[in-house]
């Protein structure tokens, strides 16, 4: 016999569509040739496995061998085809026996020494071997991250002989079961720190209930950076899929899996200074970015008139659909991007407009321009808009007994998230517009305030729909299954930007 069918995968957003690596070994001039779109890292392929086989106890063939990653018009790339590929080599030149082949799928790079180092995405492969029904080897250094798939059957190996030795019969492999990273250690961070800011902390449940966006404007110092990382101490729990989901995205971008952010909903923070593809991912190998590492978590956007108005721009169009979609000449990748914006800003450049104790010097001109980096259409998807005010001097002196700790809170947003989930299976945050019909009908009496309220202040449909999205989170929170104008007119006050005469806030 002198072909092999080794079983792989590729990467392809989150996904790992299979890939076959045929290998034939024929009469002809020595030499190994790679076809089937193979890039760059794959053709390096060839030096890598060639010395891996001559270094370990193995007879490279001096003939010709063809490798074929099937199918051909699927992009491939990255190391991870070493394995399959010495593989192939191997059953196809009769040093290990093909009948186990069939039933396995490998992924890994191989050293030039015969060692496996591990390799991107090894999380998404181990989720759809699982389903495929196949035995997954993977290199030792991604066992931790493929344990996490539940009913996947994994084997970790530290090198090549150690592959073939099991595929032979005379060697085992150690296995990867199913295992659950030990919950974080407790939260060092609490709600209950914060002083004062009563209304902040309300809106913070609200957009932490019903996964909203939310805007907070205010003076320096006031804890508005500090409201923010406190909401990952309340948000609902994720669900094993969610969590999955996450950590596929951090197995794709870093490599490896932190265990102790499983289950914990991710909170990413980017630096004003990040460029778009660093935020919404790309690059010429398609990397997810800041905001689908944020996936089904929170991303943070602090100090946010400081990023470039382009890279905000960029946001809009994830922030609808809850993908992005990176193209890179041949090739496109979707990586999920189900988020909750959070973003703080200063009122104005100098940061005092509006603030008691100290005097703003910006010009209306200047204030009007800070206030333009934040494009109307972005400001239209956020659901929560909110002033942080300069506290009372001495409140945050003042002794708070009776604040609630993030516990206390968490509870009754959990009993919202619980409500929303059974209702219609998704956060309000995500409810369609039939479905607010059906979910967020108003009564006569909150309908007349909602449209004279859209008429006083210009509002867009957009920003109506999410009027009535926060009303319904209002409700929930409260147990209420019916709206009423008072849940209207709470969700109407937290548009801070769409009152007339309030362009500069
Ligand atoms: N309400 C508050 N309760 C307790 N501490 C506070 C409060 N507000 C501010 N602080 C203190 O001030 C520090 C700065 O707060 P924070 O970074 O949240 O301000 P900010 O509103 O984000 O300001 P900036 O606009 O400058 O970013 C906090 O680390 C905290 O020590
Ligand atoms: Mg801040």
């Amino acid at each position: 016999m002198d072909t092999a069918t080794i079983h792989s995968r590729s990467a392809s957003g989150i996904d790992a569509p299979p890939v076959r690596v045929e290998v034939h070994i024929s009469g002809g001039l020595p030499g190994l040739h790679i076809v089937g779109l193979p890039e760059t890292a794959v053709r390096e392929s060839k030096d890598r496995v060639r010395s891996a086989l001559l270094n370990t106890q193995f007879l490279y063939p001096q003939q010709r061998i063809t490798v074929n990653l099937a199918p051909a018009d699927l992009p491939k790339e990255g190391s991870r085809f070493d394995l399959p590929i010495a593989l192939g080599i191997l059953g196809a030149s009769g040093q290990i026996p093909l009948e186990k082949l069939d039933s396995h799928e490998f992924i890994g790079e191989v050293a030039l020494t015969g060692e496996l180092r591990s390799v991107r995405g090894a999380l998404p492969v181990a989720l759809a071997a699982a389903s495929s029904g196949r035995t997954l080897i993977v290199p030792s250094g991604n066992a931790a991250e493929v344990a996490l798939v539940r009913g996947a059957r994994c084997y970790a190996a530290t090198g090549l002989p150690q592959v073939a030795g099991y595929l032979c019969g005379t060697g085992e492999l150690s296995g990867c079961p199913f295992t659950r990273p030990e919950p974080a250690a407790t939260e060092t961070l609490d709600l209950c720190d914060v002083r004062g800011q009563a209304a902040a902390r309300r809106v913070l449940e609200i957009a932490a209930a019903g996964r909203h966006n939310l805007l907070m404007i205010g003076p320096p110092g006031t804890g508005k950076s500090m409201l923010a990382s406190r909401i990952v101490t309340i948000l609902p729990e994720m669900t094993e899929a969610e969590a999955l989901e996450a950590a596929a995205v951090q197995s794709i971008a870093h490599g490896s899996v932190d265990p102790r952010l499983w289950r914990r909903r991710p909170y990413r923070a980017p630096h004003h200074t990040a460029s778009a593809v660093a935020l919404v991912g790309g690059g010429s190998h398609p990397r997810p970015g800041e905001i689908s590492l944020a996936h089904h978590g929170v991303l943070f956007l602090d100090e946010l008139p400081e990023f470039d108005r382009r890279v905000l721009e960029a946001l809009r169009e994830p922030l609808e659909t809850g993908e992005v979609t990176v193209s890179r000449a041949a090739r496109q990748a979707t990586f999920p991007a189900q988020i909750q914006l959070l973003a703080a800003m200063n009122p104005c450049p100098c940061g005092f407009h509006g603030a008691s104790h100290r005097q703003c010097r910006c010009t209306p001109a200047q204030i009007e321009r800070y206030r333009q980096t934040i494009s109307g259409p972005l400001l239209d998807r956020i659901d929560l808009q909110i002033e942080v005010p300069a506290l009372p001097p001495g409140a945050l002196m003042r002794q708070q007994p009776d604040a609630e700790s993030s516990a206390t809170v968490r509870r009754r947003i959990e009993a919202a998230h619980r409500l929303q989930m059974q209702r219609q299976g998704r956060p309000n945050a995500g409810l369609g517009i039939r479905d607010l019909d059906r979910v967020a009908a108003l009564d006569h009496e909150s309908s007349r305030l909602l449209v004279a309220a859209v008429e006083r202040l210009g509002l867009s449909a957009r920003a109506l729909h999410r009027i009535r999205r926060v009303a319904r989170t209002i409700g929930d929170l409260e147990g209420s299954p019916r709206l009423t104008a008072g849940h209207v007119a709470e969700a109407l006050s937290y548009r801070r930007f769409d009152r007339p005469g309030t362009s500069t806030p």
